[in-house]
């Protein structure tokens, strides 16, 4: 019998008031229960954010070096049992063993990242227009911040959002996705075992349309914080905004990868295979368009078939896999339904195409790594995010016209482009309009302390990661301190000649 995951709410362990759970599968095997998690109600939420606004009057005052103390604690705790969370991982998300590792690792480096954090929270001064006046913007708390996460990086992303909302001062109430409540249980019990106080984060599980609803309108949140599609985000935006709240989205991408004729070709298939086919091609940054100079075209489309056709799909706990399941049946059916959508559209279908069947396939959510050649860029292909194992390749003539293609995207995650010419470089750095560029790099592998986001409808302007992440979890207060003792009016009395004290 599978273990029962409750949720948490002021310090404690508790079932929902639903009395009702739900079930935890395994994707590359679905006959097997990770876990029975609370389907929770918004009576849960309520006490859950009414828990953390208590908390966060308390919370609020305990100096930021003690709040940042906790979590290296934690990060040291992650790090001690990082084979153990990545395997948990494995199994209720899908992705392979070395990935699932570096997903623990990304909230590892985070977490000690912003627990750097806080010994600075920068705020800055700066000289007033009349005498005897000082004045500074600080960074103050906000309260609380309502965490929706993805299942794509179960405990990445929540620590992306988690720590810095924490060590900044506001307390938390955490949905994770609801295929991977695991990871994110797995991330909670250890913030309470490394002694985060009660109330201060809260956890509970349960779907998006009852939980993530009744967090959003809940009028204590100050802050929302989402990634996931953006069907949901712009849904999130529009409630938050008529609410005013502050809401940091984070979401699709149809990232490109541009290879130009002077490109180390083996170094562009290399990025390619894993950008295109990494994490199942589940990731915002997948490179999901590849378009190259039709100098190299043919060649190139040649070598990438030969590397993606060796990649072997299936469970990612065999160290042999390179390819894991989708992360359900949904998932699985709305890939397959692009590659029909592609087929026809026109586009030439290279490789794979198809669901994998036959033994332990059948058990799971498998398809082949997939690559549309020719593809037009206004195919819906080349449009949609399809957040599978399909790839598809795009000829140009020229870097003006790669690049004229890879903005032709509703959204602006990230971006890539090889070349040896370090002219090329720099241009495509400076005209592709999306929030990450990498030169002779995959679209995928963003480090932790630099900002993470996008353009277009990928975001709404905030950015995770790096120190910009502050900003996203805390408000900026201005103070003027005038000790001239008298009064005196800005941008009034600073055309008269004013006498300083000794
Ligand atoms: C995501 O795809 O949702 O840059 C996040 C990367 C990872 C994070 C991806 N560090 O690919």
């Amino acid at each position: 019998m599978a273990e029962v995951y409750k949720n948490f709410i002021d310090g404690e362990w508790v079932e929902s008031s639903s009395g009702e759970t739900y079930e935890n599968r395994n994707p590359a095997n679905w006959d097997e229960v990770i876990g029975i998690f609370q389907r929770s109600t918004k009576e849960d939420v309520n006490a859950a954010i009414e828990a953390a606004q208590r908390a966060y009057k308390k919370w609020r005052l305990v100096p930021a070096p003690k709040r940042a103390e906790i979590i290296f604690k934690a990060a040291q705790m992650i790090v001690e049992r990082k084979e153990e969370l990545a395997k948990d991982m494995t199994r209720e998300m899908g992705k392979i063993l070395p990935e699932t590792r570096g997903d623990v690792q990304e909230a590892i480096d985070m977490s000690f990242f912003i627990a750097g954090e806080g010994r600075r929270l920068y705020g800055f001064t700066t000289p007033s227009e009349l005498p005897l006046k000082f004045q500074m913007s600080i960074r103050i708390p906000m309260g609380v911040a309502a965490i929706i996460t993805p299942w794509n990086f179960p405990m990445a992303i929540p620590s992306w959002k988690i720590i810095p909302a924490l060590v900044a001062g506001n307390t938390v109430v955490f949905k994770p996705a609801t295929d991977t409540p695991l990871s994110a249980y797995n991330f909670v019990k250890i913030l309470e075992e490394a002694g985060v106080p009660k109330g201060v984060i809260n956890f509970v599980t349960g779907s998006g349309g009852v939980v993530g609803e009744a967090l959003i309108s809940h009028p204590y949140v100050k802050i929302i914080s989402f990634t996931g599609s953006s069907e949901v985000g712009k849904h999130i935006g529009s409630k938050g905004a008529s609410l005013f709240k502050k809401v940091s989205l984070e979401m699709g991408g149809k990232n490109a990868q541009i290879v130009m004729d002077d490109a180390n070709l083996e170094l562009a298939v290399d990025g390619a295979t894993w950008g295109g086919f990494g994490t199942t091609g589940q990731r915002c940054t997948a490179t999901s368009r590849v378009i190259v100079h039709k100098k190299v075209y043919k060649q190139f489309l040649d070598m990438f078939v030969e590397r993606a056709k060796a990649l072997k799909v299936g469970n990612g706990l065999d160290p042999s896999t390179d390819v894991g399941p989708l992360i359900n049946e949904a998932q699985m059916n709305k890939v397959l339904s692009y590659i029909e959508i592609g087929k026809q559209e026109g586009a030439k279908l290279l490789l794979g195409g198809f669901r994998l069947t036959g033994g332990d396939y059948d058990k799971g959510w498998f398809v082949a790594p997939t690559i549309f050649a020719d593809v037009d860029p206004d195919m819906r292909i080349a449009q949609e995010e399809i957040f599978g194992p399909v790839v598809s390749v795009i000829p140009a003539d020229s870097l003006e016209h790669a690049i004229e293609i890879a903005n032709n995207s509703k959204y602006g995650l990230s971006s890539s482009i090889y070349t040896n010419d370090v002219k090329n470089a720099f241009i495509a750095i400076r005209d592709i309009y999306t929030g990450i560029t990498y030169v002779n790099a995959p679209t995928i592998g963003a480090e932790v302390h630099l900002p993470f986001g996008g353009v277009n409808q990928t975001g709404n302007g905030h950015r995770e990661g790096g120190h910009t992440v502050i900003d996203i979890f805390t408000e900026w207060k201005s103070v003027y301190i005038d000790f001239s003792s008298r009064l005196q009016r800005a941008q009034i009395d600073t055309d008269k000649i004013v006498k300083v004290e000794e």
